[in-house]
């Protein structure tokens, strides 16, 4: 592959990628890289500078990258893999240095005129949050914030989940990120936000107006949305263990789950008016009252986790929460929003549930299930795996008589032609190449961000006085 066969209408990028030999950009970062590449989504020109505390050589660093991009058999040509390999070089430095950003500074402006134009800046901070404010600082003093002096090329910065560790710390972050970027420069990932199944739910929400007029509290009984892994911590032990289920995946990706779901229609496909409504919902949203509550939240935590490696030996840190959540708005009054999310469970399944109320219950008792939920449609959102929709919904037992017995109305994307798939970006393939494109749908707006902590922060005050549940690695059920 050459450059030329990449995409010739953005202009040239180079991407810094802060903590380039860390997690994230392994398991997340690299591999979308290869695959827009692949895809031929990338600039016509670009490259990819990968900054770190560690000594690497040329040679080294390179191989480093190449073990990291997690290639399946036959996924890729070797060849394209090849030429990913040579765009993709390394600057050592340390990231609360001054110095060693004015000699990323250098770099890039040698870079620069090699290409003979000034370049788009896109920096990702692939690195711990405690260590965002440093870069951003760093970034700001050495100038490498600002776009060139004719103003050609434009600097974006990337920031991974979670902002923050509590509403304070999210709001001191917001106000420097606003003192060094505009907020069209800032892009705030949550990479659910991505998920071609969380994007479906507004196609589907607001494209079959039928379901918009029982969208409410007289016809939806409860909501559930879950988010289930079979697997425990993997070796992100250390920075798991300092921030626990409820910020891991709580505060962002479950949010966002649920805002999709509960927001108003946004006037038009654009993103400020669907940020406005997600940021909307989220402010929103309130502990249901402690008496119901209490009944139904929960903390756990895997029996084995604190042999983890890089996990306290004695940590009180969840891998599992339930939590009831009420929105207080006349669509939502009265309804349950259960969140629920653990590692270590017997299977990984993401999923959003709506249950129906009962219909007035003449029939009833010819139903096949004798309890509630058997008697309810449940329209369920599959994220992850087997991405789809199902409706549950009743129909005439066929014979003698008159029962009734439930059956399921099922799309699943795995329908959809493989080859389609191929060419589709991923989640995180889609965010960086929205970066590229300046396209902030799919990134959290500052409100949404200061919503969903308020909402997390209340939550944690009581969070401490909830015992911490054992449970057995695989577990169907909590507490
Ligand atoms: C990350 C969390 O943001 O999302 C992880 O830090 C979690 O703990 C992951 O495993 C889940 O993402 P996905 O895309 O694999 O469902």
């Amino acid at each position: 592959m050459t450059e030329a066969n990449q995409d010739k209408a953005l202009h040239p990028t180079i991407f810094v990628v802060f903590g380039i030999t860390g997690d994230l950009a392994a398991r997340k970062l690299l591999p979308a890289l290869l695959g827009l590449f692949a895809k031929k989504l990338l600039p016509a020109r670009w490259c990819v500078i990968g900054f770190s505390r560690r000594s690497l050589g040329r040679e080294e660093f390179r191989e480093l990258v190449r073990g990291r991009l997690n290639i399946r058999p036959g996924q890729f040509k070797e060849e394209d893999v090849k030429h990913f390999l040579d765009h993709v070089s390394y600057e050592q430095g340390k990231l609360d240095e001054l110095s060693s950003y004015e000699r990323l500074a250098g770099r890039i402006k040698e870079q620069d005129s090699r290409w003979g134009q000034c370049s788009n800046k896109l920096y990702h901070l692939s690195v711990p949050p405690a260590l965002y404010e440093g870069i951003l600082r760093n970034l700001a003093s050495s100038g490498l914030s600002k776009p060139c002096a004719d103003e050609t090329g434009w600097t974006r910065v990337l920031i991974e989940k979670p902002f923050g560790n509590d509403i304070g710390h999210a709001e001191a972050l917001d106000k420097l990120l606003g003192k060094l970027f505009k907020e069209e420069q800032i892009f705030r990932i949550d990479h659910y936000l991505a998920k071609e199944t969380l994007q479906n739910i507004l196609a589907f929400r607001f494209h079959n107006y039928l379901f918009e007029p029982i969208w409410n509290r007289r016809f939806v009984d409860k909501v559930h949305v879950k988010l289930f892994e079979q697997n425990g911590v993997l070796d992100r032990g250390d920075t798991y263990d300092a921030v626990g289920a409820l910020k891991d995946v709580g505060q962002n990706h479950m949010l966002m789950m649920l805002s999709a779901v509960a927001m108003d229609e946004p006037n038009g496909y654009s993103a400020p008016s669907i940020r406005r409504e997600r940021a909307k919902v989220l402010a929103r949203l309130r502990q249901a009252p402690s008496r119901s509550a209490g009944k139904c939240n929960a903390r756990g935590q895997y029996s084995g986790y604190k042999s983890e490696a890089g996990v306290m030996p004695d940590s009180g840190t969840e891998t599992y929460f339930r939590l009831k959540a009420a929105i207080s708005s006349s669509r939502w009054k009265g309804v349950p929003f259960y969140l629920e999310s653990g590692k270590a469970m017997a299977e990984s399944r993401t999923e959003i549930d709506v249950y129906f109320k009962n219909a007035n219950g003449r029939m009833r008792g010819r139903n096949a299930g004798n309890n509630a939920v058997d008697n309810q449609n449940i329209l369920t959102f599959k994220i992850q795996p087997n991405e789809g929709i199902k409706i549950k919904f009743f129909v005439k037992t066929p014979g003698e008589g008159f029962r009734v017995e439930s059956k399921t109305l099922k799309f699943r994307y795995s329908d959809v032609p493989t080859d389609h798939w191929q060419n589709l970006p991923n989640d995180y393939e889609r965010l960086i190449r929205d970066a590229f494109l300046g396209d902030q749908t799919l990134f959290a707006s500052t409100d949404e961000i200061m919503a969903s902590w308020r909402f997390i922060t209340a939550v944690l005050r009581d969070w401490t006085k909830l015992p911490l549940v054992e449970y057995p690695r695989g577990a169907k059920e909590v507490g």
